[in-house]
Order: structure tokens, then C-alpha cells, then sequence
């Protein structure tokens, strides 16, 4: 088959990493990709974006198969225009990608399903937003509506920090259009969990569930990003956990979706908080999480090719995935300044010597080669350090002597990755 992945992060990176790898691929193209990923697949420049061009680079080079990683070209209708051009993709329409591209259509859709989430109120008016928030008081979660880079989320622990964000978004225009509607929400407390389902419109089957460090700096503290490291299994996640989040979340939202004329085809992410009276779902993303891609696809056994291709052909009641018996883990390497401002430029040595440590795969996010061949920081989150092990502790022990080959004195890593989990349990529970 011939692939065409679409994306440049580390995400794509996994993904492309483990397409590689199957016995069905005939040619593997990724746009635009980056420096790590030109070793395993041939990229070309056409941003994930420009949707016009992907269709008729698929086209004409006769792609068999579009896998989309990032959210943006999904609600954009990268799948829907592929769908016209009759090229199999993987990813869902834009009808579909709302469940991410719109918290007050997921919560809607949560509600019909029946899948347990926070309850909450969408606002337009900032005066009666203020009210409900004095009347339920803090903590309260403040949410802008759309897309807003992963910044559109306020947990607020006062009642001040509450009103300031509902004020910014509906009358300071903060997050512009998507946070002219905000969702107004409980505050839930507990260990969060990415979990990850693959979907065929009708079927899905758990990919595994992962954990992720959104604080820049080691002990959960310092800004928001996008993510800087992953482990998978998380401990708190067992088999038990994982058939009631299927039966209680995943399977009603795939029921009401197709119900409502947009079939979910693609992963479904869900955001998971595990409370004290179960799992209730923060929100669904219609794509893998970046890093949590690419720690699951270091403990995928099964070849990923045909898993794709059977969700986008409605065939996944009759499949099954196996995986690695390990723990894994993914460790991200930020420029200097992320996420507020990342210096770009700065120049990365000894990734040759890193990769070397056993167990250790790297994967490239925002990288670029400099004219004279130098490999160059180009993005925020620049490298993820991805290794295995027969426990998470001897997984960190390697992801981490790989770092410290790593000679790049522009970026920085949380030292931190996996500590929720090593605190609680020193082994992964068995049959994992
Ligand atoms: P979201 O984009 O909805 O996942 O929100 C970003 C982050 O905000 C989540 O990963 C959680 O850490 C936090 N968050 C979102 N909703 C809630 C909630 N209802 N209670 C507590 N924390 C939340
Ligand atoms: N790591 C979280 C996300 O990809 O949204």
C-alpha cells in the first residue's frame, strides 16, 4: 500500500515510525514531516493545512491510504475532501471532528450518550456566565468553546481567576471566535488518563491508555503545554477500567454519533479524569494525543497498517491488537522558552550516541536540518526520548541515559516523566 501521513510532530513521527515497519507498505510519504521522520518515510513540502494540495498529491501518486495526525485539517474537512476524491482516509469527517473542534457539541453528544462528564452551562453573555459562576462558587472550570491551541482551558481555584476568564473570552475577545461561547464547568479531581479507542463508525477497540505531564516543569508545575512526556499503562489503568470506560463512554458516543449522521472513524481520545466515584470523561480529541502516540506505539505489537485500513472500511468487529508486554515511555526535549516563547536555532548534538542506548527510540517534533546539514531546534516541543522496559522505572532509567548524550544546551526536559506512577507503584500490575 501506499501511505501518505500528514502532520510534522512527533506524533506523526510514531506513526510513521511504526507504518514503516509493516510488510504491507509500498511507499511511505509524510507532509510536510521533519528531519526525523525523512529517515523512515519520503516527505513533501505541503503543509497539513493546504488541503487542496494533499488531495491531489494522494491523487496523483495514487495514495491508498491519507492518515491525518493533527486535529486542524480534520475540522478543516481534510477527510470529507478525500472522501469526494475517493482516497481512503483515516481520521474523521468534520461533521465528526466537532466532538474536538466544539466543547459544547461534545458535551451535548456526552449528555445524549449518557457518558458520565463534569456538569456544566455554556455561556454567550459574560453577565450571566459571572452570576452562575458566583453561585456555584470556586473551583470552577472555564472553558472557551473552539480550538484555541490547547490554551482555551481556565481551572480556576478562586471565584476571581473564574471571572477574569469569562470576562477575557466574551468581552476581551481572548481566543478570538472560539471563545465567544465558553462551557462552564464542575471541577473534578483525580488522576488523569488519555485513552485511546480505534473507531470504524459503528465498531471501536481499546489502543490503550496512557498518561500525560501538561505542566512545563518537573512536579506539575509552571505553564501549560502541549505535553512534555508520556508513559503507558498508566497503573491506575486496569482491564476492569478499561471494559466500563468502553461500555459506559466510548460505545454510546459511537452510537449517538452515527445516529446523528456523522459516523466517528479515526481514534477517539478520551480525557479521562478518574474520580473518586469512577471515571468521568474531561472531553474526547478525534485523533492520538502527541506524546502519548508515540509511547503506544513503542508497546504496539500488532502491524498498525491493516488496524487503519480496517477502521476506515468498517472492519474493525473483527479485529484485535496485541501488545508488547513493557512499559514505555516518552520524554520531551523543549527549546529554551517553551511554550511562552521557544528560542529556535540552537544547534543539537550526539542524538547518534542516544539512540544507542538499548531500549531508546527518538523521535523527531520541531526539528530542521540548517543549510550546512546541522540538525536545529524549529518548534517548541523539539525531541521525544521514547524508550521500553520490562517496568516503567528500568524504561525512565533508559529514556534518561539517552538524554544526557543528548548535547543540546538551547532545550530542556522534565526530569520528572512517570513519577505519578513510580511514587504509587514501584511494578506494573500483571497482564498489562
Ligand atoms: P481539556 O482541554 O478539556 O482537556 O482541559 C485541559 C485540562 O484542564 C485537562 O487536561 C485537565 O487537566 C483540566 N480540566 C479540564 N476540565 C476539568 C474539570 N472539569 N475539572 C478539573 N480539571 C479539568
Ligand atoms: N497530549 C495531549 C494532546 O495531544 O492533546
Amino acid at each position: 500500500m501506499k501511505v501518505l501521513v500528514v502532520g510534522s510532530g512527533g506524533r506523526e513521527h510514531a506513526l510513521c515510525w511504526a507504518l514503516a515497519a509493516s510488510p504491507l507498505l509500498a511507499k511511505l510519504w509524510c507532509a510536510p514531516g521533519n528531519p526525523g521522520i525523512a529517515e523512515v518515510a519520503e516527505c513533501v513540502p505541503i503543509g497539513a493545512l493546504d488541503i487542496p494540495a494533499l488531495v491531489a498529491f494522494a491523487r496523483a501518486q495514487g495514495v491508498d491510504l491519507v492518515v491525518v495526525g493533527p486535529e486542524a485539517p480534520l475540522t478543516a474537512g481534510l477527510a470529507d475532501a478525500c472522501a469526494e476524491a475517493c482516497i481512503r482516509c483515516f481520521g474523521p469527517r468534520a461533521a465528526a471532528a466537532r466532538l474536538e473542534g466544539s466543547k459544547a457539541f461534545f458535551k451535548e453528544v456526552a449528555l445524549a450518550a449518557g457518558a458520565p462528564t463534569a456538569a456544566h452551562a455554556v455561556f454567550e453573555e459574560a453577565e450571566a456566565a459571572r452570576a452562575h459562576i458566583r453561585a456555584r462558587g470556586a473551583p470552577i472550570v472555564v472553558k472557551a468553546d473552539g480550538l484555541a491551541a490547547g490554551k482555551g482551558v481556565v481551572v480556576a481555584m478562586s471565584e476571581a481567576e473564574a471571572l477574569e476568564a469569562v470576562t477575557a473570552m466574551l468581552e476581551g475577545g481572548l481566543h478570538g471566535a472560539a471563545g465567544r461561547r465558553v462551557v462552564i464547568e464542575e471541577y473534578l479531581a483525580g488522576e488523569e488518563i488519555s485513552f485511546f479507542a480505534l473507531c470504524d463508525g459503528t465498531t471501536a477497540i481499546p489502543l490503550g491508555a496512557a498518561q500525560d505531564h501538561k505542566r512545563a516543569f518537573d512536579g506539575d508545575r509552571g505553564p501549560n503545554t502541549g505535553g512534555m512526556g508520556a508513559y503507558s499503562p498508566p497503573p491506575a489503568w486496569t482491564p476492569a477500567l478499561e471494559a466500563q470506560v468502553m461500555e459506559s463512554c466510548i460505545r454510546p458516543v459511537l452510537a449517538e454519533m452515527a445516529r446523528r449522521g456523522a459516523p466517528f472513524t479515526g481514534v477517539l481520545f478520551a480525557g479521562l479524569m478518574l474520580t473518586e466515584a469512577g471515571p468521568r470523561l474531561l472531553e474526547f480529541n478525534v485523533r492520538f494525543g502527541d506524546p502519548e502516540c508515540q509511547a503506544l506505539m513503542l508497546r504496539l505489537r500488532s502491524d498498525l497498517l491493516p488496524a487503519l485500513v480496517a477502521a476506515t472500511q468498517g472492519e474493525l468487529a473483527m479485529f484485535d491488537l496485541r501488545w508488547e508486554r513493557l512499559a514505555s515511555i516518552l520524554v520531551v526535549m523543549a527549546a529554551e522558552g517553551y511554550p511562552e516563547a521557544p528560542r529556535t536555532g540552537s544547534e543539537i548534538k550526539g542524538l547518534e550516541a542516544a539512540a544507542q542506548v538499548p531500549d531508546v527510540t527518538i523521535f523527531h517534533a520541531g526539528t530542521a536540518r540548517r543549510e550546512d546539514g546541522a540538525l536545529v531546534a524549529a518548534g517548541g516541543r523539539v525531541l521525544g526520548i521514547g524508550a521500553v522496559g520490562a517496568t516503567l522505572a528500568e524504561a525512565r532509567a533508559a529514556a534518561y541515559a539517552a538524554v544526557d548524550r543528548i548535547d543540546w544546551p538551547g532545550g530542556f526536559c522534565r526530569r520528572d516523566i512517570g513519577w505519578r506512577a513510580l511514587n504509587t507503584m514501584r511494578r506494573l500490575p500483571k497482564g498489562q
